[in-house]
């Protein structure tokens, strides 16, 4: 929703080593371009259905992991680094995961919060998760 948060997650997902999938929706290339300041090419799929392309994934064996505040998500501390093909999924900015990919997840993650906001922007969300699966912090 907010235009730097796709180029800024790609980024993290350059640093990490893993590839970002997006929809092919007309301002998502724009989005990219204004929060990705890499200078090389990067790794972006782009999927028209990206429901259908989560069922196909589950289906061929990734684990797919939630990125919400949930009453039974594993606290972020409490994940493992990846050790297979994992698909993160990060939700609207407004709306959140919406419920047929939830149906989808193997299991969520949630970063604890004690300050006044409700959520974390997605972009920072989804780093902080990413790092943890890589396995790098
Ligand atoms: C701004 S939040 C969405 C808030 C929305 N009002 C909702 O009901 O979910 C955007 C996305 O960032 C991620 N996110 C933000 N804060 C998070 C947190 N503390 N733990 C886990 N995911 C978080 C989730 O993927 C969430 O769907």
């Amino acid at each position: 929703m907010h235009g730097a948060n796709l180029g800024t997650l790609l980024r993290t997902c350059d640093a990490v080593g893993a590839c970002l999938v997006v929809p092919p929706w007309s301002w998502v290339d724009e989005a990219l371009a204004r929060g990705n300041t890499l200078r090389h090419p990067t790794c972006v799929h782009r999927v028209a259905n990206p429901v259908h392309w989560l069922t196909t994934e589950r289906t061929a064996g990734s684990r797919i992991l939630g990125v919400e505040l949930a009453d039974e998500a594993v606290r972020l501390a409490d994940l493992p680094a990846a050790r297979q093909r994992t698909v993160m999924v990060l939700g609207h900015e407004s709306t959140g995961i919406p419920p047929e990919a939830l149906d989808l997840l193997d299991a969520a993650v949630e970063i604890p919060m004690v300050g006044t906001g409700q959520s974390l922007n997605v972009a920072v969300a989804g780093s902080l998760v990413l790092y943890k699966l890589a396995g790098l912090l």
